[in-house]
């Protein structure tokens, strides 16, 4: 089934869930099911340094399962207090009190700064408002992983689908997705680019990066003529590009971005260069 279309089906499944949950103005509460919690933590590579937050937390089996499994700190946000009151009594009967907690709060007024992992369960049209929040507040290389929804329009990194009887009572379909984000490093803007080959004196590039949460693109110019950038990727603070420089041939990028510096190694290069930098102007 197309994406859209599976996300329509869910999204209109979920909603009418005849009777299953509690609904108030904030969205259903809709626990996912343990199968499930095991496979979202998987895809999220959750491990013991991680803090995660989970946005509407409900019961708090996923900050409490992250950490009884892999020693995970964190916390949950949820708009409903019994649900609040729940998870905190489940964390301590779990032995994980010390650990997680969990509070009442609107997530769209949460501070997520703390986070290396975000998981969420939550309506499209709830999760599409936090994505300038996601980009504003979260680190580079924070993972989210999404149940059900995509966060548009914020580009996946992985999708992955499977079929789960016991989705069938809560979205009247088995079918379950789960989407994974990487927030990517800031790379949008001008950037002086230098490739230092041994002994020569290397004269700077102009890099342009349009990075925009749906989609990037860039370019640099050579010769007062400007070439696209091909397969321009940034996952976290990891960057890799390439280029046709002429006739020579490509020139094959990777490394890291901190700030306002990149760094890293020269792939393939028609020149000797062996390592690469690059300053944003
Ligand atoms: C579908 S349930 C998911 C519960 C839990 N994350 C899980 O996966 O088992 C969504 C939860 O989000 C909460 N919620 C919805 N909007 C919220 C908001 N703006 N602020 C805090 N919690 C919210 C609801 O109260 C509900 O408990």
């Amino acid at each position: 089934m197309k994406r859209w279309i599976r996300g329509l089906v869910l999204s209109a499944a979920v909603c009418a869930a005849p009777g299953v949950f509690a609904q108030g103005s904030f969205g259903p509460y809709v626990p996912t099911p343990t199968i499930i919690v095991d496979r979202l933590l998987d895809m999220g590579s959750v491990t013991g340094k991680d803090y995660l937050i989970d946005l509407g937390s409900g019961d708090g089996r996923i900050v409490i399962t992250a950490s009884k499994k892999f020693g995970a700190r964190g916390h949950g946000i949820d708009i409903q207090e019994k649900l609040v009151a729940l998870a905190n009594q489940n964390a301590a009967s779990e032995g994980v009190a010390d650990k997680v907690k969990f509070v009442i709060g609107d997530i769209m007024e949460a501070d997520l700064s703390q986070a290396s992992i975000i998981t969420t369960y939550l309506l499209p049209s709830t999760i599409t408002k936090l994505v300038p929040k996601f980009l504003a507040e979260l680190k580079p290389g924070t993972r989210i992983v999404s149940h059900d929804y995509p966060i548009n329009p914020l580009a996946y990194e992985k999708v992955v689908s499977f079929d789960l009887e016991e989705k069938i009572k809560i979205s009247g379909t088995p079918l379950t997705v789960l989407y994974l984000y990487v927030i990517p490093a800031r790379v949008n803007g001008e950037w002086s680019l230098n490739l230092t080959a041994p002994g020569a004196a290397a004269k700077p590039l102009n890099l342009r990066i349009e990075q925009r949460p749906e989609s990037i693109a860039g370019s640099v110019e050579i010769g007062g003529a400007r070439v696209p950038l091909r397969d321009l990727k940034v996952s976290g603070e990891e960057i890799s590009f390439s280029y046709a420089a002429g006739a020579a041939g490509a020139v094959a990028l990777r490394g890291s971005v901190k700030g306002a510096q990149m760094s890293g190694a020269v792939v393939s290069s028609p020149t000797a260069a062996k390592s690469w930098s690059a300053q944003r102007k």
